[in-house]
Order: C-alpha cells, then sequence, then structure tokens
C-alpha cells in the first residue's frame, strides 16, 4: 500500500488484458492503444480536448489595446494581479502534469494528461500574447513576476508550490492522492476569481478580447477538472484503502484551505472596488463552487447554505460553459476549433 511504481519507458512485458489496466502501480506496456480502453470515459475526454484545439492570437485584442490605459485604477490593478496568478498556475501545471503522469499506469490517462500539459502551455502563452499587446516589455515583466513584490501572491504561489513539491520529495500512493486533489483544487476554485473579473470587464464593455481568451481557457480548464476528478473516482474504486477517515478528512481540509484562500485573494484583489462585482459576490461564488467540487466526488455539502448557484452570479456561466454554448459570444462563429473537419484533400 505504501508503494508506488514508477512506470518503465519500455516494458514488453506489460499486461495487454485491459482488465487487468490500473491507474496506479499497473503493470503497463505503454503502448498508446486507442482500441482498448479501460475507462469509457478516455474517448470522449479526448475528443473534447481535440475539439477544443485553439489558437490564442486569433483572438483580436484591438480594443483591449485602447481599453487597458483606460481602466479605472483599482481594474488595472486587480488585471495585472489576476494576470500574474494566472499565469504561475498555468505555468506550474505544465511542469507538474508529466511528473505525475510517471507515476500513472493506465496508458490512456497519461494521454489525456499530455493533451492537458500541451493546453497549459498553449494558455501561458496566450498570456504573453495579452501581455505583449496590450503593454509595454516593462509592464509586462512587472506583472509575470509580480511575486517578487506582492507579499500575498507569493505566499499563494508558495502554498500551491509546497503542495505540488511534497510529491517531489514523497513518492507514495496518499502523497500522489493529495496532489491530485491539489489538481482538481487548482482548475476547480483556483482561477474563478479570475475568471469571474474578466468577464465582469466584458459585461461592462471592457477587454473584450482578454474576456475572450479567458473563455476558451476556461473551456479547457472545464475539462482538466472532469479528468481529475475522474482519475479521484477511479482511484476510489481501484484503491478503496487509500481513502481511509483520516486521508478523505486531509483532502477536505486542502479543499477548505483553498476556499478560503480563493476568497482572501478574490478580497484582495476585486474587493468592493471593481464596477459590478462586490466581495459577497466573490465568498458566495467560491463557496458554491467548492460545495460543486467535493460533492462531485461523492461527498456532502462543505457549506449547506451555499448549495445553489448564486443569482448574483448567473452571468458567470454564460461565459465559461462554452462547451454548451455552440455560438461565439462575440464572434458568432463556432466556439470549437473545426479546422480538422474543414480539412480539404485536393491530391
Ligand atoms: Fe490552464
Ligand atoms: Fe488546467
Amino acid at each position: 500500500m505504501n508503494k508506488l511504481k514508477k512506470k518503465p519507458l519500455f516494458n514488453p512485458e506489460g499486461d495487454t488484458d485491459v482488465r487487468l489496466r490500473r491507474m496506479i502501480n499497473g503493470n503497463t506496456t505503454n503502448l498508446n492503444d486507442f482500441n482498448n480502453m479501460r475507462y469509457p470515459w478516455v474517448s470522449d475526454w479526448y475528443r473534447q480536448a481535440m475539439n477544443n484545439f485553439w489558437i490564442p492570437e486569433e483572438i483580436n485584442l484591438s480594443a483591449d489595446v485602447k481599453d487597458y490605459p483606460r481602466l479605472l485604477p483599482a481594474e488595472r490593478t486587480a488585471y495585472d494581479k489576476i494576470l500574474s496568478f494566472l499565469v504561475f498556475l498555468d505555468s506550474i501545471q505544465t511542469a507538474n502534469l508529466p511528473h505525475i503522469g510517471e507515476y500513472v499506469t493506465a496508458n490512456e490517462v497519461n494521454l489525456c494528461l499530455s493533451i492537458q500539459t500541451f493546453q497549459e502551455c498553449v494558455h501561458s502563452q496566450s498570456y504573453s500574447y495579452m501581455l505583449d499587446t496590450i503593454c509595454s516589455p516593462t509592464q509586462r515583466n512587472a506583472i509575470l513576476y509580480q511575486w517578487k513584490d506582492d507579499e500575498h501572491l507569493l505566499r499563494r504561489n508558495t502554498f500551491i508550490g509546497n503542495c505540488y513539491n511534497e510529491f517531489q520529495e514523497h513518492k507514495d500512493p496518499v502523497t500522489l492522492l493529495k496532489v491530485m486533489m491539489a489538481n482538481f483544487i487548482l482548475e476547480g476554485i483556483y482561477f474563478y476569481s479570475g475568471f469571474m473579473f474578466f468577464y465582469n470587464l466584458s459585461r461592462n464593455g471592457k477587454m473584450p478580447g482578454s474576456a475572450q481568451e479567458i473563455r476558451y481557457i476556461n473551456r479547457d480548464e472545464n475539462t482538466h477538472l472532469w479528468l481529475f476528478r475522474n482519475i479521484i473516482l477511479e482511484l476510489q474504486k481501484e484503491e478503496p484503502q487509500l481513502f481511509t477517515l483520516e486521508t478523505i478528512t486531509e483532502l477536505k481540509e486542502m479543499l477548505l484551505e483553498g476556499v478560503r484562500q480563493e476568497i482572501d485573494w478574490g478580497h484582495y484583489c476585486i474587493g468592493n472596488n471593481i464596477p459590478g462585482l462586490t466581495r459577497d459576490m466573490v465568498s458566495d461564488y467560491i463557496h458554491y463552487l467548492g460545495n460543486l467540487r467535493w460533492t462531485s466526488l461523492g461527498y456532502e455539502p462543505l457549506y449547506p447554505e451555499h448549495t445553489a448557484e448564486p443569482e448574483s452570479m448567473a452571468w458567470v456561466s454564460q461565459y465559461s460553459n462554452a462547451n454548451m454554448v455552440k455560438t461565439d459570444f462575440f464572434e458568432a462563429k463556432s466556439t470549437a476549433y473545426a479546422k480538422s473537419t474543414a480539412l480539404v484533400d485536393d491530391l
């Protein structure tokens, strides 16, 4: 129970029978076999992730170039801080996912983790594109490395980094489960006061291109959340001995702490200074998300008074549920990247 096997890169003696495949500690051949999958949800996930392909530079930021210098000082400060945090999140995801993948012995799940890693690269690059377009190189660098001057941001990044580093130091199944939970929290909680800030600017007629970039990112993050939720649910079935009362309590504490930090961060960056948002809107929405995430793993709500989506925040899902919105919010075209299906064979 305390051992965790690192998967070999080439293993001719590995199991080819899907019934023997396991999320961790399996005997994988490492062959990418798309015809024999153990987990039925993987094919849907893979198709969705491929359909979500997008290119940051295809989004027009010319309105944002004009809007950025005209933002209210509180809006610009929040824009910079939130973007700085998002760059950190996507960067650490890019670095951490391959590390987790070394211990996942279900090869089809590794395919998903690889696509996710690619998408995290695209997200980091989209922030660079936004910053390169709307501000000077000096401003851009100050925003990227804001954790050097902002103690709150440094504290948050350190907390998240430490959760991930823990698995670098301790290679056991419970620590792996915890780093997976940390991923689930990152994907399902940490982005959201940032996302709501960008969507709020957009509904106030400001920075529409930035909001559009965020919508594409958000659509990907929804699939990442789906992936980690499913990994954890499969582990509940395959490795029930990992889910002791003590470990479940630790996972719950991690989520409670994540919610607490996200609300603090939202209050710090947004507070009551941004037209269209209030401190209560931030805390109501993040508490609601905390419930949604914990109940989606099969547990009881953490905050019984926040089980329904706050009415004041219904506009957020209009922006964020891109997979359900077949028509682009701004440009009236499909949000799913459809070039692969539009390819014309003229040989
Ligand atoms: Fe991301
Ligand atoms: Fe992600």
